[in-house]
């Protein structure tokens, strides 16, 4: 009898809606070949680190009905680089190493035919660094921020746009009945597509994303102006990666071997400030944080993964290592890992979206 063929899936990075439909995706597609068993790495590719590893076998019984779930079945971890390891020393310290080496190794021991990778931009280029190691792998990409330039969406935004969409609607009643100016805080990291899509659906006066710096004193008048007409109340969107014209973004360290800085609590800055510019209207801030990627994915997202789940598969049938899965002109394709991972994905100012909401009067303090 011949050998079954062993596929490998593992989610790294933040999660995001949508990562349990690609995982269930993936377990489908390959159930309807002949000679294939998926197993699932836990935390990204610290279940193949760990001692003992932990490889779950992904059976019907494991992936039914998991497409409907937030968050990853796998669970996961931004602290995972192979190539940039966390090692805790003896005395407790922790020091970054190189083991993607040993990881190669690991995987060869284990015998396994395909890597399906599911993450965003870090974990395509963890993808990418092992692909040139001779891993046969293949890319998934996710990220409710929407900044991956090889794809024209990924999954888990339309889900993080409908909960932050969601929440503003009730701070429109809220601010209405207080006259009260109140400020949102979305995701993001440096691309303001979350706040820009949310400030469209949701009718903000003011929406402030990290691609266009902002002017403290034309906000003020803005509001006041606001005021002035008798619209006693006003609503913005702040992307979490904003900042003033002049200053910088919102952010504090990291945890340790985490490969970003965490951002957050430009919400309140921007409120001190506009209270410093002298904006007399009593301010509220909301920092909605990671609720944004909790629970159910939108049908939109379940699709989305399931098709680059099924897709994953299919490339690895067709030995098409070196490659991301990708939505493009709408229809589902791949592109090299290389491609995947050279170019990030922001709001231009002079798109057709930032001038369409101009055009709907919502500002942006430039
Ligand atoms: O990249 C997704 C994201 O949710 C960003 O929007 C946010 O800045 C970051 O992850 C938060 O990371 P963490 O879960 O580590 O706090």
């Amino acid at each position: 009898m011949e050998k079954p063929k062993k596929l490998l899936v593992l989610t790294g990075g933040g999660d995001c809606p949508g990562l349990n439909a690609v995982i269930r995706g993936v377990a489908k597609r390959a159930r309807k070949e002949k000679g294939w068993e998926v197993y699932g790495s836990v935390e990204a590719f610290n279940g193949v680190f760990n001692e003992p590893q932990e490889l779950i076998r992904l059976t019907s019984k494991v992936t039914a009905g998991i497409h409907v779930k937030g968050g990853t079945i796998l669970k996961t971890t931004n602290k995972g680089n192979p190539l940039n390891f966390p090692v805790v020393q003896p005395d407790g310290s922790v020091q970054m190493s190189d083991r993607s080496d040993d990881l190669v190794r690991r995987l060869k021991e284990l015998k396994f035919d395909a890597i399906v990778n599911i993450g965003g931009d870090g974990s395509q280029k963890i993808s990418k660094a092992l692909y040139d190691k001779g891993l046969p792998i293949i890319g998934v990409p996710k990220t409710i921020d929407n900044d991956l330039a090889a794809t024209d969406v990924t999954f888990g935004f339309q889900t993080a746009v409908q909960i932050a969409t969601d929440s503003f609607d009730k701070l429109v009643t809220t601010a209405e009945s207080h006259h009260r100016v109140m400020i949102m805080e979305v995701m993001g990291r440096d691309a303001g597509w979350i706040a820009l899509h949310t400030a469209i659906a949701g009718g903000a006066e003011i929406c402030l994303i990290p691609e266009i710096p902002y002017d403290i004193h034309k906000l003020v008048r803005r509001l006041n102006l606001r005021y002035k007409k008798g619209r006693g109340f006003a609503n913005i969107v702040v992307a979490e990666g904003a900042k003033p014209k002049e200053g910088t973004i919102t952010s504090r360290a990291g945890e340790k071997g985490s490969e970003h800085v965490r951002l957050g609590g430009v919400a309140y800055q921007l409120s001190q400030q506009l209270k410093d510019a002298g904006c007399k209207a009593e301010i509220r801030e909301t920092v909605l944080g990671h609720v944004q990627r909790g629970g159910t994915p939108v049908a939109f997202d379940r699709v989305l993964a399931t098709l680059f789940g099924v897709k994953a598969f299919e490339l690895v049938l067709a030995n098409d290592f070196g490659k991301m899965v990708s939505f493009r002109n709408n229809t589902v394709t791949a592109v090299t890992l290389e491609e995947a991972t050279s170019s990030h994905h922001v709001v231009e100012k002079d798109s057709y979206l930032v001038q369409a909401a101009k055009g709907l009067n919502i500002s942006f303090g430039d």
